[in-house]
């Protein structure tokens, strides 16, 4: 296997180093003049996405450094693993497939997914046509966070363009264990017209099970004489789903290879395809695998999700920038941000590389972020004038989802562009100076010191299509990610530790003491 050891012993590591002290003082606008070619090298697009990198605190040295850094990583083998179904997932000696359910890598691999994919069509046209009228989606991570943004983002009727999407049973999302989230779901549904979906990879998660035998318990209460028959279950543990009682045919599955956070292509789409039909999900697909051929044949300088992942990595392991904020100017994509912290944080939140040696810098950012313009009267203040300089990223879409009129949109994409122009430019003490008529103190409250990097990234359209190109530009940005840091993007072994004091705890096991304090005082 193609090795990434120590990573920062190597020339590409430490000439970027190097460049990123000198550029921790560049001047961002004079880039813009300096290099003449900037826009064209960092303004790409891929599909329906158009992706500005230019304001970015990077350099075509930069660039350079990068490319250099990809080529001692080995970037083009790792993907050529990723994309020929090799193990790209050591701890878990697995490959990574979910760019198979959508038509793209190995054919065997795209073989093996078409079963499932052709049974989730089947599922999905039949509940459409059953007189079911709600579906609870009950899943968590993975299994909730995609599906829920693919219904919110598309699946509000009359909010596509040509307002396609959306006549299908209302589908109801159920992750947090807390009983109100299931409790709220319900009380929307008629137990006599409601289907329940669980989604779980592994068909053991404590959250989804307990929600998923409360919305059985919820069903017989209500007169269901047959509650498990109204359950489908979509997992890569199928044997467990026919031990909780479920039908064979109400059994939708995907390979364990597909992990969480990479899984709304599979069957954990369902929703989507029950709610926005079949098509939708055909298209959704369609424009993941656009990305796909972009990403597996384009030359890392043009290569869109290759060259936002190096310079994430450049942001967080170079110049330290411990957060990446990402702020959708569109209400449709309002659960893109939750979308991207598993996707980014679960994947490259990691501390050793995929040999298992500890790394010596940083990894992945922390992501945040909010929905704009909401965001620019709460959090903005911070990153206008605060004493970080994180890297910022905006995200909307140039058609608008309603017919309110012009007025909204044209001031909704003028905030956006408005925002990052402002983080580049600033204003400085003089213009301060002018405007406060010479009050020194509130002029340096009113300076803002610009130089400030950020992402703007412009769909033409929010249909299913740019949406999946979208997302699947966000998977193999982290994937660049993680082949730059040399880690495994693919396992979460982060998680577990706290599993497992759940269950002690629940077990009555020793704790420290404000712990036990806690347990005492909540009369656990
Ligand atoms: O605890 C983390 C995690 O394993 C995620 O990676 C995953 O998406 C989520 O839990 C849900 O897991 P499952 O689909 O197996 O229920």
């Amino acid at each position: 296997m193609t090795t990434s050891a120590a990573l920062d012993t190597t020339p590409a590591w430490a000439l970027l180093a190097d460049h990123a002290a000198a550029m921790a003082s560049a001047d961002l606008t004079a880039l813009f003049a300096a290099e003449p070619a900037r826009l064209e090298t960092m303004v790409l697009d891929v599909g329906e996405i158009c992706v500005d990198l230019s304001k970015q605190a990077a350099s075509a040295e930069t660039l350079a450094g990068l490319a250099a850094l990809a080529k001692t990583a080995a970037f083009d083998d790792w993907r050529t693993r990723l994309f020929a179904g090799a193990v790209v997932n050591p701890s878990e000696g697995r490959a990574a497939t979910h760019i198979a359910e959508r038509g793209s890598g190995a054919a065997a691999d795209v073989a093996a997914a078409a079963p499932g994919q052709a049974k989730l069509r089947a599922v999905a046209d039949a509940v459409r046509g059953d007189g079911t009228r709600h579906v609870v989606h009950i899943g968590i991570g993975g299994s909730a966070l995609g599906p829920a943004l693919l219904l919110d983002a598309l699946g509000h009727a009359g909010e596509g363009p040509g307002g396609h999407t959306g006549d299908g049973p209302a589908v109801h999302v159920v992750a947090n264990i807390d009983g109100i989230a299931l409790s709220r779901a319900l009380a929307a549904c008629d137990p006599a017209a409601t289907k329940i979906v669980i989604v779980s990879k592994t068909f053991s998660t404590l959250e989804t099970m307990t929600n998923a035998n409360s919305a059985l318990d919820w069903l017989a209460a209500h007169g269901v004489a047959d509650p498990r028959g109204r359950c489908i279950a979509v997992t890569a543990a199928p044997g467990r789903a026919r031990d909780f009682g479920i039908g064979e045919a109400n059994i939708l599955p995907f390979a364990d290879t597909v992990g969480g956070r990479y899984s709304l292509w599979s069957a954990v789409g369902l929703p989507l395809a029950i709610r926005c039909g079949v098509a939708a999900f055909d298209d959704l697909l369609a424009g993941a695998a656009a990305v796909d051929a972009h990403f597996q044949h384009t030359p890392f300088a043009r290569n869109l999700p290759a060259l936002a992942g190096a310079l994430d990595v450049w942001a967080a392991t170079f110049m330290g920038k411990a957060t990446r904020s990402v702020f959708a100017y569109d209400e449709r994509l309002r659960l893109l941000p939750s979308f991207l912290q598993q996707l980014e944080m679960e994947s490259n939140g990691k501390r050793v590389d995929r040999d298992g040696h500890p790394v010596a810098y940083p990894t992945a950012a922390i992501t945040w972020g909010g929905t704009g313009t909401d965001a620019q009267h709460a959090v903005f203040q911070l990153l206008h004038q605060g004493t970080h300089s994180d890297p910022v990223e905006f995200v909307a879409v140039r058609e608008p989802g309603h017919d309110l009129g012009a007025t909204h949109h044209r001031q909704l994409l003028g905030n956006a562009f408005a925002q990052g122009a402002a983080l580049l430019r600033g204003r400085t003490f003089d213009e301060a100076l002018a405007m406060t008529g010479g009050d020194e103190a509130i002029a340096r409250a009113r300076s803002f010191p610009g130089n400030r990097p950020s992402t703007t990234i412009l769909l033409d359209r929010l249909d299913p299509r740019a949406l999946g190109s979208l997302l699947a530009f966000y998977e193999h940005r982290t994937f660049t990610a993680a082949v730059l840091l040399g880690i495994n993007p693919f396992d979460q072994w982060g998680v577990e530790l706290g599993k497992e004091m759940a269950s002690a705890l629940d077990a009555g096991g020793n704790f420290d003491p404000s712990t036990e304090g806690l347990i005492a005082r909540a009369g656990l």
